[in-house]
C-alpha cells in the first residue's frame, strides 16, 4: 500500500468529506488571509494618513509660534478638538526609538506611513497602555510629544470577519455532512443487502438515492432474483431426475433379485446398489439446498448431532473462542459437516472435530489420521464426482464424489468456503468448514 493510500480515509464519508470539503476551506482559508491582510493594510494606511495631516498641520503652528508657551497656547484648543494632547518639550513618556509589539499586523505600515508625511517624526511607541500612541518629534522649540488614540489608526477588530468565515464553515461543513450521509447511506445499504445475500441471506432491500445508486440497486435486485430461480431452477431438475430415476432402479432391483445368483448377476446388484445410493444423495443435495430459511442455531449442539448420527468413532475434541449463536441453515450446514465426518471416518481411523468461534466466522475441523490427499489433487478433490482413490481401494466403499463439492457449495452460500490442509496433529486429512457469521 502506497503512503497515500495509508493517509487518505478508508470509508466513503471520509473520502467524500476530503473531496468536497478540502479544496473549499483551502480555497476559502487563503483568500480570505489574503483579502483581509491587504484590507487591513490598506484602512490603515489611509487612517493613518488622516491623522497624519492633522499632525502635519499641528507641528507647521508649532514651527510658526515665537516661543513653546505661545505655541501650547495657542494650538491646545484645535490640538484638543482633533483629540490630540501636545506636550513640549517631550518627557520621559515619550519614546526614542520605534516600539511595537510582537504580533501587530498593522504596525509596520502605520510608522511607514507616518514616517512618509511627517519629516520632523523621531519615534513611534505602538505600546502603550489603553491604545495610546505616543509620538516624539523634532521641532525649532525641541521634542514635541504627541498622544492619541490608536483607533485613529488602524480598523479595530480585523478578526472579526476571520471568526464570522470560521463558524459559518463550521456550520455549512456540518449541513453538508448531513446531507452527504443521506446520499451515502443508499450505497452501504446495498453493500450490505449484497453481503448478507452471499452469506446466503435475503434481506428487504430497496432502491433508493441518487439515480445511478438506484440502478446498481435495481441491478442488483435483479440479479439476485435471477440467481434465486437458477438455484430454484438446479434444485427442482435435480430433485425430479432423481425422484423419477428410483422407480426404475426399484424395479431393476426386483428383477435381479428373481435372476440366478451368479457372479454378473452380483456385479448388476452392485451397480443398481451404487445407482440407489447416487440417487439418494441427489436427493439429499436437492432438498439441502431448497431454499431453507437461515435461523439462528447453537452450532455446538448442532455439531454433536451430527457427530452421533454419523456413528463412527468422531468425538468433538475441542470448542476454540466464545460459543455463540450464528445464523445459519442448519439443515445444509450439517449435511456438509456430515460429508466431512463420512469422509474422515472412511479413510482414518481417529477423528476428531473442533469448533471455532472466531470474530466473523465459524470454522468447524474436521481432522483424521488417514491417508490424507496430496496437495496437488486438493483442488481436483473439490470437483463434483471426483473420486480420487477409485483404483486404490475400491472395497472401502468410495461414493459418487459429491461428498466434498457439496460441503464447499454449501460453505460458500454462507460467505465461507472449505479449506483441505494437512493434519498436522493427526497426520491425515484437515478439512475446515468456515462459514461466516
Ligand atoms: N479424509 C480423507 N482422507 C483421504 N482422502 C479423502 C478424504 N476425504 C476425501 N478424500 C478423497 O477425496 C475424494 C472426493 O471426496 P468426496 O467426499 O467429494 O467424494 P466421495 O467421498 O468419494 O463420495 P461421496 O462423498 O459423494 O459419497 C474421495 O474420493 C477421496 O479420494
Ligand atoms: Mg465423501
Amino acid at each position: 500500500m502506497s503512503l497515500l493510500q495509508r493517509i487518505l480515509p478508508r470509508g466513503l464519508y471520509g473520502r467524500a468529506a476530503l473531496i468536497l470539503l478540502a479544496p473549499i476551506v483551502t480555497i476559502q482559508l487563503v483568500f480570505s488571509l489574503e483579502f483581509i491582510q491587504r484590507q487591513y493594510e490598506d484602512v490603515t494606511h489611509q487612517m493613518t494618513q488622516g491623522v497624519a495631516i492633522d499632525l502635519a498641520y499641528l507641528l507647521a503652528r508649532v514651527e510658526e509660534s515665537p516661543s513653546p508657551d505661545i505655541a501650547l497656547a495657542e494650538i491646545e484648543p484645535v490640538a484638543e478638538e482633533l483629540e490630540i494632547k501636545l506636550t513640549i518639550p517631550a518627557g520621559a513618556d515619550f519614546p526614542e526609538i520605534d516600539k511595537m509589539a510582537w504580533i501587530d499586523l498593522s504596525a509596520t505600515t502605520i510608522i511607514a506611513t507616518l514616517r512618509e508625511r511627517l519629516a520632523g517624526l523621531q519615534a513611534v511607541d505602538l505600546t502603550g497602555d489603553g491604545k495610546i500612541v505616543h509620538l516624539r518629534f523634532a521641532s525649532r522649540h525641541g521634542s514635541v510629544g504627541v498622544e492619541l488614540s490608536r483607533k485613529r489608526m488602524s480598523a479595530t477588530n480585523p478578526h472579526q470577519l476571520l471568526v464570522l468565515m470560521i463558524v459559518t464553515s463550521i456550520l455549512m461543513a456540518v449541513i453538508a455532512y448531513v446531507f452527504l450521509r443521506s446520499q451515502l447511506r443508499p450505497i452501504t445499504k446495498l453493500a450490505q443487502a449484497a453481503e448478507e445475500f452471499g452469506k446466503g441471506r435475503r434481506v428487504a432491500y430497496r432502491p433508493r438515492g441518487a439515480v445511478e445508486v438506484r440502478a446498481a440497486g435495481r441491478a442488483f435486485l435483479d440479479m439476485r432474483d435471477r440467481l434465486e430461480r437458477q438455484i430454484e431452477q438446479r434444485t427442482l431438475m435435480l430433485s425430479g431426475v432423481s425422484h423419477d430415476l428410483r422407480t426404475p432402479l426399484t424395479r431393476l432391483r426386483l428383477g435381479l433379485a428373481l435372476l440366478p445368483e451368479d457372479a454378473e448377476t452380483l456385479s448388476l446388484q452392485r451397480d443398481v446398489t451404487d445407482m440407489e445410493r447416487m440417487v439418494e444423495e441427489f436427493l439429499a443435495f436437492a432438498r439441502g439446498d431448497a431454499m431453507e430459511e437461515a435461523t439462528a442455531v447453537d452450532a455446538v449442539s448442532l455439531a454433536q448431532d451430527i457427530l452421533s448420527r454419523s456413528g463412527g468413532e468422531a468425538r468433538l475434541a475441542e470448542v476454540i473462542g466464545v460459543p455463540e449463536q450464528v445464523v445459519l441453515r442448519p439443515q445444509a450446514v450439517g449435511r456438509a459437516l456430515e460429508n466431512l465426518l463420512q469422509n474422515a471416518n472412511r479413510y482414518g481411523k481417529t477423528v476428531e472435530l473442533r469448533l471455532e468461534f472466531q470474530d466473523h466466522a465459524l470454522c468447524f475441523r474436521v481432522e483424521d489420521d488417514g491417508p490424507g490427499i496430496p496437495t496437488e489433487a486438493r483442488s481436483e478433490a473439490l470437483k463434483p464426482f471426483a473420486r480420487l482413490d477409485r483404483s486404490r481401494d475400491p472395497n472401502r466403499g468410495g461414493g459418487v464424489g459429491l461428498g466434498l463439492s457439496i460441503a464447499a457449495d454449501i460453505a460458500r452460500s454462507h460467505g465461507g468456503a472449505l479449506g483441505l490442509w494437512e493434519s498436522t496433529r493427526l497426520g491425515g486429512l484437515r478439512a475446515d468448514l468456515v462459514v461466516a457469521r
